[in-house]
């Protein structure tokens, strides 16, 4: 059952390890890790090829972990299951359409996945997800792309994918052709090189109201502070990734909680207001600017949810978890290291 016969041309190419009649079985299996942005990435300058408004930089996280297995075969549908669960509906299109782009002929797949943290919370599972799935299922179809064309084929699932095909800390650019193969992520520096911690502070479980991609098309039409949103973005980069390079932790935080108010200053602005924060988000980031007054190196950062990211050094890890294990306003506590990109498992 598990294997298909499949003869001839993919993508234009025979494939290279079955000659005609031989029998191949198109699957394949990939693990990605999630990323937290530094700068973050906040709107579209195309939708349909998923081209950012503007750059962004980030960590792969290790521990925050997608494992998802494609196999493509002479089925009627496709049918994905995300942690047992199948997807119908708007969510089965989704992946439907990105499977396209590498689908052999009019063959369907079968996709098995798993999340090792919350799905859709504002964890960044559409980054380690859609990371997982490219590489996956590229493979599966018999293509052999390079870091860049399998970031460029990530980003089309979702933008922040791009960057979870690459370890340690990435940049995403921005890129300025109109066919977006200079939009991918590379890697700055590898995981090995800055010992960082992420700690991550979950404050209410389940999925969140707004998608990302819903809440950024939005503030992109409707607020008013969108355009001084991507001016803080252009300013941010260069000294973020100096930061990075140099493993200077102070100017980072500045920089780094600097690009998430902005964020969620322009969400919030709104018309209606998009407000992903709780009563604890904004709890604990006062928390956070208490602990660093009293000495601790530890700076916050939020995605698209209301959960708060903890960014510390190895010494202070103990202590920052420490004064966030039994806090009242945190559900779950996580701690991530910078990661490696995305690989076949
Ligand atoms: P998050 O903060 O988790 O990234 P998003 O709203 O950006 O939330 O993305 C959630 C979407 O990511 C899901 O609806 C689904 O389309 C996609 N996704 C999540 N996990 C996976 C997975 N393992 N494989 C493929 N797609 C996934
Ligand atoms: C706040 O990558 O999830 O986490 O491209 O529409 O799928 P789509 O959006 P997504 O947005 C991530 C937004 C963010 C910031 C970031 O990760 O840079
Ligand atoms: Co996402």
């Amino acid at each position: 059952k598990n294997r298909v016969v499949f003869y001839g041309e993919v993508h234009g190419r025979t494939l290279s390890c079955a000659g005609l009649g031989d029998e191949v079985v198109m699957r394949a299996s990939a693990l990605a890790r999630s990323n937290i942005a530094l700068v973050k990435y906040w709107g579209k300058r195309d939708a349909t090829l998923n081209l950012p408004a503007a750059g962004s930089i980030s960590m792969t996280l290790d521990g925050l972990e997608t494992r998802t297995t494609v196999e493509f075969g002479p089925w009627e549908r496709d049918s994905v299951f995300i942690n047992d669960e199948a997807l119908e509906g708007k969510g089965l299109a989704k992946i439907s359409k990105f499977l396209d782009l590498v689908r052999p002929g009019t063959l369907c797949a079968d996709v098995r996945s798993t999340n090792s943290f919350p799905t859709a919370a504002g964890l960044a599972s559409s980054a380690s997800g859609f990371a997982a799935l490219a590489l996956a299922a590229s493979q599966a179809a018999g293509l052999e792309l390079t870091p860049q064309e399998l970031s460029v084929l990530a980003r089309r699932g979702s933008g922040s994918a791009a960057r979870s095909i690459v370890g340690g800390f990435a940049i995403w650019h921005e890129g300025q052709k109109s066919d977006g193969t200079d939009s991918f992520a590379e890697e700055l520096v590898p995981a090995e090189h800055w010992d960082l911690r992420c700690v991550v502070l979950v404050t209410r479980k389940g999925p969140k109201d707004v998608p990302s991609t819903e809440g950024m098309n939005h503030t992109m039409e409707t607020s008013p502070f969108y355009a001084e949103w991507l001016n803080t973005v252009r300013r941010d980069m260069d000294g973020a990734k100096e930061a990075v390079f140099e493993k200077d932790f102070v100017r980072l935080a500045e920089i780094s909680e600097g690009s998430c108010l902005a964020m969620h200053a322009s969400a919030m602005a709104a018309r209606p207001a998009v407000i992903y924060w709780n009563a604890r988000t904004l709890e604990l980031i006062h928390e956070v600017r208490r602990l660093r007054v009293q000495g601790k190196a530890c700076f916050f950062t939020i995605d698209a949810g209301p959960h708060v990211k903890v960014f510390t050094t190895a010494e202070d890890l103990d202590g920052v978890k420490a004064y966030f294990q039994d806090h009242p306003s945190v559900e779950d506590l996580l701690v991530a290291k910078p990661g490696q990109g995305a690989e076949l498992l």
